[in-house]
């Protein structure tokens, strides 16, 4: 009986990292390959991958009975990305690579049949998690290495194939080094000064890029809903290189993402067309379930555009999710939470012509068509878009002329400034939108709350609607540079609440 060789490797439940040890060893018996661990099919299918990998490379599969085991046997392994430390596992426990070199090692990564090395979804989540637990070097496909070197203080050596890693790992050849992916230059996305007119419409974008404020645009087709929606992410901060990188996991997860992009610093733009399901919104799928949408805009902005011609029961599946700022989704084999703290920005049509409230054109709807259009939007989705505008269609005149409103750079610059504000403030960066108001009670004037209470009450407008327009005129109050809110920021706060698409009560 030979030792048992180890190789650590990370199993994914979402984005949260699992260490899994791979032990390999030799018994006596029939020759074989035995698979204990609560495997799943990929993992069972490892198996062949890796013997026909070992043969191809020139190595030797031994006439021997191998058993594997993958601990902890009661944390679901699923994926490809265990062929790699399977593999090396083996040629170790079969004296072709010395068990020494596995001191300190991670290895994730799938294998093709002629031995090559391929990097399996979340290489990135999976890096951080082996740096987390200990990891000194990793072992990973070539094509995912500059992915895994953007985490720190991890060796990183990229392997092409199985030939390569034994060559490395026998000290023939030394580990090349990965090249971090870099971080990518700031974007040039298009600007604010392109949209005319709509001054309202802009000023609802600026407090809700510095406040973090979900936005609804409704107005007749073409009156730029869908332009400004696409101007909004040039407003927001830069990433942190930490949420950056939390980002680009989740990214790295749901395989959005190339492994040798560069790291983006610019929030996430999501635009899911109105026919996505809810899974493909919340996340979801068999396995381990899938980040949706709204984790892949996490920390950037989701937008529905065309947001009424979604069914009322996908938009419902947002709701708590939105509130929660994450999602939580449950398997009888895992729970798995994705982080999902979006601004969401919805644009819509009034009515299904789109025409109704347009002074330049009749509308053509049936009022019960409507009635039925808008209850899709439900009172508790409604009361969640802090700021609503309505649009009017935009003079022509306008149109043709020149720039009549500031570009991206000027109201970027004031965004900044007022998240600025607030994280001196409250002694951290934190979003007005995410903020108890117990902590901003105290910085709004008496008369001002008074004038919220009183302005609600004419609207109709629940207590939850309260508390967030509280937070727009706490973001109006931090566009002006002023510590107090005052009647004035709580005024416009609550001229972005829309009577008119309220539904029938
Ligand atoms: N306010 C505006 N300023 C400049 N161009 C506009 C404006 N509104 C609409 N347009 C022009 O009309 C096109 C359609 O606008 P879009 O934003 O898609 O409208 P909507 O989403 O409201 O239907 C734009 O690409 C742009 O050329
Ligand atoms: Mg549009």
């Amino acid at each position: 009986m030979t030792a048992v060789a180890v190789v650590r490797s990370i199993a994914l439940v979402g984005l949260e990292p699992h260490p899994v040890r791979v032990e390999c060893t030799r018994a006596s018996g029939l020759p074989g390959l035995r698979l204990v661990g609560l495997p799943d099919t990929a993992v069972r299918e490892a198996g062949d991958r890796v013997r026909t990998a070992i043969q191809r490379a020139g190595l030797t599969w031994p006439q021997d009975r191998l058993v594997v085991n993958l601990a902890p046997a009661d944390l679901p392994k699923v994926g490809t990305g265990f062929d790699l430390p399977l593999a090396v596992g083996l040629l170790a426990a079969t004296g072709q690579v010395p068990v020494g070199s596995l001191a300190g090692l991670f290895a994730v990564g799938e294998l093709g049949l002629d031995g090559r090395a391929r990097p399996a979804t979340g290489s990135l989540p999976a890096a951080a998690g082996a740096r987390a637990h200990g990891a000194r070097r990793l072992l990973v496909p070539s094509a995912a290495a500059s992915e895994a070197a953007l985490i720190d203080g991890l060796e990183v050596v990229p392997v092409d194939d199985l030939a390569e890693t034994v060559a490395v790992l026998r000290g023939e050849r030394p580990a090349r080094r990965a090249a971090p992916a870099g971080v990518a230059p700031a974007g040039t996305g298009p600007d604010l000064a392109e949209v005319r007119g709509q001054p309202v419409a802009r000023r609802a974008v600026e407090l809700a890029a510095a406040g973090g404020h979900h936005l609804l645009l409704s107005g007749p087709p073409g009156c730029g809903k869908t332009m400004l929606a696409h101007r909004m992410r040039g407003l927001l901060p830069p990433l942190a290189v930490d949420e950056a990188l939390e980002v680009a996991a989740i990214h790295s997860l749901a395989g959005e993402r190339a492994p040798d992009q560069p790291l983006d610093l610019e929030p996430p733009l999501r635009e899911p067309h109105h026919t996505a399901s809810a899974a493909a919104l919340v996340g979801g799928g068999s396995g381990i379930p899938r980040p949706g949408e709204l984790s892949l805009a996490h920390r950037g902005i989701l937008l529905l555009d065309e947001l009424l011609e979604t069914p009322r029961w996908v938009l419902d599946a947002l709701r708590q999710p939105l509130e929660r700022g994450s999602v939580v989704i449950t398997r009888a084999r895992a729970r798995v939470v994705y982080p999902a703290r979006v601004l969401l920005v919805a644009a819509t049509n009034p009515c299904p012509c789109g025409h109704l409230g347009d002074p330049l054109r009749a509308c053509a709807c049936r009022p019960d068509r409507v009635e039925r259009y808008r209850s899709r939007l439900s009172g508790p989705l409604l009361d969640r878009l802090d700021l609503q505008v309505d649009l009017r269609p935009v003079d022509r005149r306008h149109l043709l002329g020149p720039p009549d409103g500031e570009g991206t750079a000027t109201v970027a610059a004031r965004v900044l400034a007022a998240r600025q504000l607030a994280a001196e403030r409250w002694g951290r960066p934190a979003l007005v939108a995410t903020t108890p108001t117990a902590r901003i009670r105290p910085t709004v004037r008496p008369a001002a709350l008074r004038a919220l209470a009183d302005g609600l009450e004419r609207l109709g407008r629940s207590a939850r609607a309260f508390d967030r327009c509280l937070r727009v005129a706490r973001t109006a109050a931090d566009l002006a540079g002023s510590e107090l809110v005052t009647t004035e920021h709580v005024e416009e706060a609550l001229a972005y609440r829309l009577p008119s698409l309220e539904p029938a009560r």
